[in-house]
């Protein structure tokens, strides 16, 4: 990619941006902040030394989006990740993740076919594989999401697909996340789950500060080693790195491409709760409890079309992003809702 063009990333204030900026691309920004805040922006501007361009704009907003691509024409290519990500919310309201999501994106890919960019890197997720009869994961396992926000994905995905298929001058990415886990090394940027966490991991966290009593583990009647559910826990500075290396995949003009990103380790519930119990130095408590409607037992990813094809392979382990969560949520019990105010750095954000 050359110095003169400039990524778009959406949804964007996080993990991404500071690989991408690390990597000396030109990164331009819009996120509408629902889920995120300018104390993020500020801690990318401080962790990377480097300015941002951001736009607080939200993807429906077709004429907006436009704005943005026409003040910047040397945007040559999108990484999309907005959108609502919780899955029971999903089950809650789901016209809003539909559209969200869905019309989302279609907003988007409109605004990029209306200025000629055709380059998409897409956050998908593990979700669509649904309960996967294969183990470890193939990317040509047969999809089939079990919730909304699983089915926004898939179709999102079906939707870029047919895009790629139809103009053969466009090019995808497909990423399918496993579960994202760990926090910025540098302890400044980490998740801060508004109410109650859903996920394992920043509840698990939540239980070490003292905010929660003790995790309830849903399900130990799992036919694994220890009767809990596997995942495959991939840290979400390696993930970040996946996206920069699908980026320059697309250079090579691969049409529509899907891939894993996970580790192609799976571990068990209780084997999180020890490993985060060691980085924390002390044991967590926690009470085994029936099984999460919804849950399947195993989902761990076979990655290696991802590490042949992107040549990235996740390269930190389990420990280190233990240690990393740890650093982050000792640092920041309450995440960066404790910052002074939320008013945008005014040197770096750019309005409409
Ligand atoms: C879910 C979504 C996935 C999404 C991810 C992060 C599905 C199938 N998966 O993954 O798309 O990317 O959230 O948003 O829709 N657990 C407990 N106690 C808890 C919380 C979780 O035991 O308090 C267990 C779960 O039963 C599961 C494992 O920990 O076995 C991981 O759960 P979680 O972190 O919620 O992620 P997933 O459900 O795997």
């Amino acid at each position: 990619m050359s110095q003169s063009s400039s990524v778009l990333v959406t949804g964007g204030a996080g993990y991404i941006v500071i690989e991408l900026l690390n990597d000396n691309q030109q990164v331009v920004i819009v996120d509408n902040l629902v889920n995120a805040s300018y104390e993020a922006i500020r801690r990318i501007e401080q962790i990377t030394g480097k300015k941002v361009t951001f736009y607080k704009v939200d993807i429906l907003d077709k004429k907006a989006l436009l704005q943005v691509f026409r003040q910047h024409p040397d945007i040559s290519s999108v990484i999309h990740f907005a959108g609502l990500k919780a899955v029971g919310e999903s089950t809650q309201i789901p016209l809003d993740y539909y559209y969200n999501n869905i019309t989302g994106t279609i907003s988007l890919l409109q605004a990029m076919k209306e200025v000629g960019v055709k380059d998409i890197v897409f956050s998908s997720s593990a979700t669509v594989y649904g309960d996967p009869p294969i183990i470890p994961i193939p990317e040509t396992c047969p999809i089939g999401s079990t919730n909304p926000y699983g089915r926004t994905k898939q179709f999102v995905e079906s939707v870029i697909r047919d895009l790629c298929t139809a103009n053969k001058d466009w090019n995808a990415a497909l990423l399918r996340y496993f579960n994202p886990a760990g926090a910025h090394p540098s302890g400044l940027l980490g998740e801060n789950p508004l109410g109650i966490p859903n996920n394992l991991m920043p509840y698990l966290s939540q239980v070490a500060i003292g905010k929660r009593e003790f995790l309830s583990v849903y399900g130990s009647d799992y036919p694994t080693k220890d009767g809990t559910a596997i995942r495959d826990y991939i840290n979400v500075v390696d993930l970040s790195r996946g996206h920069l290396a699908a980026l320059k995949k697309l250079a090579d003009k691969p049409g529509c491409v899907e891939y894993n990103l996970g580790t192609g380790h799976g571990s068990t519930v209780l084997e999180m709760v020890h490993a985060f119990s060691k980085a924390v130095g002390r044991d967590l408590p926690y009470q085994l409890v029936d099984r999460r409607p919804g849950d399947v037992t195993n989902l761990t990813a076979n990655p290696s079309k991802a590490n042949k094809e992107l040549n990235w392979k996740a390269q930190v382990d389990l420990e280190e992003t233990c240690a990393s969560l740890w650093n982050w949520q000792s640092k920041n019990p309450n995440g960066l809702e404790d910052c002074p105010g939320d008013a945008p750095p005014e040197s770096v954000i750019n309005y409409l």
